[in-house]
Formats: structure tokens, C-alpha cells, sequence
């Protein structure tokens, strides 16, 4: 399994040294979750600080955008040059639009659905999808419990991969531990984003146990 911690539940203070003993413990990319305090009720960060985490680590970026309306913002954070941009098809009227722009700007492109969100809204986008984020618990807060309605939407989208002969990435999102690692990798999950697990844990330790689950 390919993990990709989420740094929401990190020291801020602190946070290159946090960036760099996940980068040191084995973590493939880095999660940032961006949140706007009206497409979810917490307000984190915002491209300025992509770009200064973007300047301490050599680990791929991939930014979670749970905003309202970010093709506002959207040129900002191609400019941070991360490895994936993950957009909410609630969020905007201009999903396949901005998807595009993502794509010419020769990053990975992404659709993230909420447990509230059909799975089928990513047919309309096939043509522009590199990775599938499956939020499996309530968006916005880390440390919450897994939803099993996440196990049906990866199974779902695994079988829509193969009956379209594709090859976008599934990541899952949202209360991950070893047990819903397991559970997911089985249902057909490629990449892990877990915040409190790691944190809570010795990073190396938690994130080895993650990769061989
Ligand atoms: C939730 C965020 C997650 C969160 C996961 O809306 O998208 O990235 O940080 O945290 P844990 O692993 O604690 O559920
Ligand atoms: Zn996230």
C-alpha cells in the first residue's frame, strides 16, 4: 500500500520537523487537508503554506481542497507545484474545467467524494481522472471512526476501473487504522491517507504496519 499521511493532526508549530520524520519513517507523499471554514466548518491552510511545505520535502504533495468554489484559488495552488490536486464536485460548477486546468498543468488530477456523495459523479469525468479520494468519515475533522458505506463506494469504483479499462489511482481517506486498511486494500484501495494513527503512534512503526497490511 502506497500511505500518504495526513499532517491535519500535527504539531503547526513545528511542522517541518513533523514533515521530515514522516518523511524519515517511510511515508510515500504527504496529505494536506485545505479547508475554508465554509465548504467545512474548520479553517487550516491555504496555498502560501503548500508552497513553504513544498520547499522542506522531497515527498510528492497531494492537496485535499475541501473549499468552496476553488477555482478562485486554483492558479495559486498549481503554482505550489504538488504532486495531486483533489477537488469536491459540491464545492463548484466547474468540476471538468478545473480538472482540466489541473491536468494541463502536468499535475494528477482528482475527484474526492463525501459518504454523502454519489460514486456515479465520476462518470462524467473519466476522461480526466488520475486518482479517486474516498472520504470515509465525516469531512472535516480528523480522528473520527470509519463509515462501512466507504468500503461499497471503493468496491464500486474498483469495478468501474475495470470495466473502463483505466487505471486512476483509489484512496481512501478518513479513519484508517489496520483493520480499515485491511478492509480497504481488500475492497480494492491502492493509497492510505491516515492522520491520528500515525500520530498517535511511533510514525515508523505505524506506517510500516500500514504498508504491509
Ligand atoms: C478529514 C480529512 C482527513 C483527516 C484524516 O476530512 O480529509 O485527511 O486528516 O484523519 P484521520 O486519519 O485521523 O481520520
Ligand atoms: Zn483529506
Amino acid at each position: 500500500m502506497i500511505i500518504s499521511p495526513s499532517i491535519l493532526n500535527a504539531d503547526y508549530v513545528n511542522l517541518e520537523n513533523e514533515i521530515n520524520q514522516l518523511e524519515k519513517a517511510g511515508a510515500n507523499a504527504i496529505h494536506i487537508d485545505i479547508m475554508d471554514g465554509r465548504f467545512v466548518q474548520p479553517i487550516t491552510w491555504g496555498p502560501t503554506t503548500v508552497s513553504a511545505i513544498e520547499k522542506v520535502t522531497s515527498l510528492p504533495l497531494e492537496i485535499h481542497l475541501m473549499v468552496d468554489e476553488p477555482e478562485r484559488n486554483i492558479e495559486a495552488y498549481i503554482n505550489a507545484k504538488p504532486d495531486s490536486i483533489m477537488i469536491h464536485p459540491e464545492s463548484t460548477v466547474f468540476l471538468r474545467k478545473i480538472l482540466l486546468l489541473i491536468k494541463q498543468a502536468g499535475i494528477r488530477a482528482g475527484i474526492a467524494l463525501k459518504l454523502e456523495t454519489p460514486s456515479d459523479v465520476i462518470l462524467n469525468c473519466l476522461d480526466l481522472l488520475d486518482v479517486v479520494l474516498i472520504v470515509s468519515c465525516d469531512e472535516g475533522f480528523g480522528g473520527q471512526p470509519f463509515h462501512s458505506l466507504a468500503l461499497d463506494k471503493i468496491s464500486f469504483l474498483n469495478k468501474i476501473r475495470s470495466d473502463h479499462q483505466m487505471n486512476f489511482a483509489i484512496e481512501v481517506d478518513g479513519g484508517i487504522d489496520l483493520k480499515t486498511a485491511k478492509q480497504s486494500k481488500n475492497a480494492g484501495a491502492d493509497i492510505l491517507v491516515a492522520g491520528s494513527y500515525i500520530f498517535k503512534n511511533n510514525k515508523y512503526e505505524a506506517i510500516h504496519a500500514l504498508k504491509n497490511v
